[in-house]
């Protein structure tokens, strides 16, 4: 191991360059890990819906951190130019476009918007959502069940289908879809966002299956609580269920938005190059237990 072939008798051989290690003891074990300088999203190009606020707003920042020119879009123009306008002054590249993601037409425009600026799409991450919490099935105002529906999985479906073709026409890309816990089982948000999660999930599966041998990996995140706006709202409408999700996790606490970000930095990058399909738990533990 770690010897030179090809170096004749009498030649030193020059050092080939190594890239740095570090070494940490751990017990019984001796962990080399190599250490990368390189940013996981260099030179990539990412849409991010939903980034407003919370885990989206945190992804834009993380993205952009990580080499990527990123396409903001949600409803609130003025949080988006703040935003952009806080990546530019860190030496990021970053463009909003205030978009409802229930509109096809809006989602197209964003799509276009990002490739017309940036030159093509690489990577993106459907964040885009809207919970309730406190009302039970028979209870719940239709406009309430459409406004669900409409903004987590039409609003990803939208998405999907204007970024697929760019994607297709690069020879590839990577989608991050976000669902949640509640896509996996019945968490104490609405019966309609139970739905809308276990749908987002399905579309993930059947594109993930679909675009797997054209290079466009789609994965999802199976969220667990975490401190954003959504969760201020349903904790103010359900205050039991601010204990309840704490505990329901291993860790005993909620995320910090950055916490799920990273994940969807990670499925957005190439070293994730072999996970397609997936439902990744970023839940502090809450669907292992
Ligand atoms: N927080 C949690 O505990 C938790 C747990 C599991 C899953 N999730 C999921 O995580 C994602 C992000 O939510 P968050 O927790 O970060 O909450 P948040 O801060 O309330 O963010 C929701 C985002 O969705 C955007 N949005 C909502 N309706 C929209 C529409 N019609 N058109 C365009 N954008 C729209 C909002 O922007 P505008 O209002 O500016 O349009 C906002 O940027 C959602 O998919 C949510 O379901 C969250």
């Amino acid at each position: 191991m770690g010897s030179w072939s090809g170096a004749r008798s009498g030649q030193s051989p020059s050092p080939r360059p190594r890239p740095p290690r570090e070494v940490v003891q751990r017990g019984d074990f001796r962990i080399v890990s190599t250490r990368s300088t390189s940013l996981v999203l260099d030179g990539k190009v990412a849409m991010i819906t939903g980034a407003s606020s919370g885990i989206g707003a945190a992804a834009a920042r993380l993205f952009a951190r990580e080499g990527a020119a990123v396409v903001l879009t949600a409803r609130r123009d003025e949080r988006l130019r703040a935003l952009v306008e806080e990546i530019g002054e860190a030496g990021g590249r970053a463009l909003a476009v205030a978009a409802d993601i229930t509109s096809a037409s809006d989602v197209e425009r964003v799509v276009r918007a990002g490739v017309d600026r940036f030159g093509r799409l690489d990577c993106a991450f459907n964040n885009a959502g809207f919970a309730t919490a406190g009302t039970e099935l028979h209870e719940t105002a239709q406009d309430v069940y459409e406004q669900t529906m409409d903004v987590n999985v039409r609003g990803v479906w939208n998405c999907l289908r204007f970024q697929i073709p760019e994607m297709l026409r690069n020879g590839g890309g990577a989608i991050v879809n976000t669902s949640s816990v509640a896509g996996q089982r019945a968490t104490g948000a609405s019966a309609a966002y139970v739905a809308a999660k276990h749908a987002v999930l399905g579309l993930t599966r059947a594109a993930a299956a679909e675009y797997g041998q054209r290079g466009i990996r789609v994965n999802a995140l199976v969220v667990g609580s975490t401190r954003t706006e959504m969760m201020d709202q349903v904790v103010r409408d359900v205050p039991r269920l601010e204990r309840q999700f704490e505990e329901e996790t291993l860790q005993k606490r909620m995320a910090d938005p950055t916490e799920v970000a990273q994940a969807a930095v990670w499925l957005c990058g190439d070293r994730s190059s072999f996970v397609t399909g997936a439902a990744m738990p970023v839940d502090g533990g809450t669907t292992a237990a």
